[in-house]
């Protein structure tokens, strides 16, 4: 009897420390401080992602600033939580950005009432859109994919991510690993801004026991750094060297992808500057000398270019004379500019000596790697095993990313993919299938599409694909043998009102005849491929229930559950 007493005190105990209410000082109409008084791990903070940000600063014993974090702190409505570690905190000092006047005195805001300490933080997502086979981040907001590197049985994705919201801000790497590049386990954050800025997207390499990642330091201006891993990537420590790469004369400075270059036998690095990629080289991974410039005149310029990728690939032409042709591929992400607006995948195929990148087409020639509207920030695996050519995309659109009706976490990855090169006419171009790590999750076969599946359809000639729900919901897929192009119309697919950017129908060239479709369907994602690789479409889409139906007008869909 004593015993459950006590336990029940100490659950009263606790359940008070948790919701004991937080006493701000009040400094003014958009300032307040706040003394952490309590230890526990986490002080939660409530967000209404309507309001503007407040721009905490985070003070430790000795009233020295140790970080500066920007979150929408809820006014009159909690949206969601997020957790701020203590780690040793003493103070937070609190300013709104913006006019607080219209929202009442600072003291009333109902954030007060609702932060809570904690020792715990739910990351249970109960969200109906959140994939189930798609990496996405535990909680908060994710953007490009960043650093990604294969090594010892491992696949480490870091990403743009913001801990402190849904949305974009305080951006961050945050960290996932995988073994089979479909199954991904969340890992701490691995590299937080600093006062050279917040942590941009960049690139990892192995070298050695190290690993090493470059990132753009987005601070005043945009410069490179360098940070060194001795734990396989769990944890970085930042090159005291830093910044390693300036500019004065360029604000779009940024996205450092570096590479061993095998036939070069040197490190070469590319970035975003401006309106073209710029390309250095190195012997020891501190000290890069420029060596050229690509892209002026070249592709598409109608947006920002951002996150390059520059690797080889290699053909192997069928009998007789199993012949291998080597070209290099630029990949160059532009947002906005893409084929159906905003954010999308350009790429440029050439030859690359180590120090110039040279196009073999010409320079009006633009070629998409992705038809869909969400598919952006494309960058590949480094070091893959058997020489492949993995990457990942981030399933999202610049438009309406920050709009998407999801509010716990925002944003997930595209499948896997494996890239190789093939020929159509004068040009050649990049072939894009699911990587064969999708196969080993394929399922039993079911009647009926769900709302993880892999629908393979067998095409004839004139083919429609309608996949619908009971609410009347719809995607429409069409395959044009004369004209030789796919389509995906996903106007009336169920939630479009949050973006006049989001409805809207897709258009692929096919490059020749199509024999096979693979459409893999994730809870808010569709994303078809030409099952020989010509062709890929990767588009959101938030049906108010899982299509359940299927109808193909010229074709045979053989449909098979995702095990995950
Ligand atoms: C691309 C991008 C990058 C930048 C990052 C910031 O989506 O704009 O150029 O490094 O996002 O989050």
């Amino acid at each position: 009897m004593k015993k459950r007493c006590l336990l029940t005190l100490m659950i009263v105990l606790l359940t008070c420390m948790a919701f004991a209410q937080v006493k701000p000082i009040v400094l003014g109409d958009r300032h307040a401080m706040l003394k952490l008084t309590q230890d526990s791990r986490y002080l939660l903070l409530p967000v209404q992602e309507t309001e503007d940000i407040a721009s905490i600063a985070v003070l430790d014993n000795y009233n020295n600033m140790v970080q500066r974090i920007n979150v929408k702190l809820s006014i009159d409505r909690v949206d969601y939580y997020v957790p701020f570690e203590i780690r040793g905190t003493a103070l937070l000092d609190i300013e709104w950005q913006g006019d607080r006047r219209q929202k009442g005195a600072v003291g009333d805001f109902v954030c007060w009432k609702d932060m809570k300490y904690s020792n715990e933080f739910d990351t249970t997502n109960r969200e109906k859109f959140r994939p189930a086979y798609h990496h996405t981040p535990l909680y908060g907001w994710m953007n490009d994919p960043n650093g990604m590197f294969y090594k010892d049985g491992v696949w480490h994705l870091y990403f743009q991510y913001n801990p402190y919201g849904s949305q974009w801000e305080n951006m961050t790497w945050g960290h996932s690993t995988s073994k089979d590049l479909v199954h991904w386990e969340a890992q701490p954050a691995a590299i937080e801004m600093d006062w050279l800025g917040s942590i941009f997207s960049g690139s990892c390499v192995t070298n050695g026991n190290d690993v090493v990642a470059f990132y753009t330091s987005a601070g005043h201006h945009q410069t490179q750094s360098m940070a060194v891993s001795k734990d396989g990537g769990r944890t970085f420590e930042k090159y005291s060297g830093n910044p390693i790469l300036t500019t004065s004369d360029i604000p779009d400075f940024r996205d450092p992808k570096a590479f061993w270059n095998e036939d070069a036998k040197v490190w070469n690095l590319i970035l975003a500057a401006g309106q073209e990629m710029r390309i250095y080289s190195s012997k020891d991974l501190k000290e890069w000398t420029y060596e050229s410039s690509f892209g002026k005149e070249y592709g598409n310029h109608s947006g920002v270019w951002e996150c390059p990728d520059l690797f080889p690939l290699t053909q192997t032409t069928k009998q007789p004379n199993n012949q291998t042709t080597k070209k290099w591929v630029l990949l160059c992400n532009i947002n906005p500019g893409g084929p159906f607006g905003g954010s999308a995948t350009q790429y440029f195929i050439g030859q690359f000596d180590g120090k110039k990148f040279t196009c073999e087409s010409m320079p009006k020639v633009t070629k998409w790697l992705d038809y869909g509207k969400d598919h952006y920030a494309t960058v590949s695996f480094y070091n893959a095993p058997e020489n492949r050519r993995v990457v990942l995309a981030w399933m999202s659109n610049w438009q309406y990313a920050n709009q998407v009706p999801t509010k716990q976490y925002r944003s997930a990855n595209s499948i896997p993919r494996d890239l190789g090169i093939f020929q159509y006419g004068e040009e050649t171009y990049v072939s894009v299938v699911p990587s064969k790590e999708m196969l080993a999750v394929r399922g039993q076969k079911v009647k009926k599409p769900t709302e993880t599946c892999e629908i393979v359809v067998d095409v004839k000639n004139q083919t429609e694909i309608i996949l619908s729900n009971t609410k009347g919901e719809e995607v429409v897929m069409r395959y044009d043998t004369t004209k030789q192009t796919f389509k995906m119309d996903r106007t009336k697919s169920g939630d479009v009102s949050f973006s006049e950017a989001f409805p809207c129908e897709t258009k692929a060239p096919t490059y020749g005849q199509i024999k096979q479709l693979r459409i893999f369907v994730d809870r808010c994602s569709i994303e078809a491929f030409d099952a020989d690789g010509k062709m890929a479409m990767t588009n959101l889409v938030f049906p108010s229930e899982p299509y359940n139906t299927i109808k193909v007008n010229g074709g045979k869909a053989t449909i098979y559950q995702i095990e995950n």
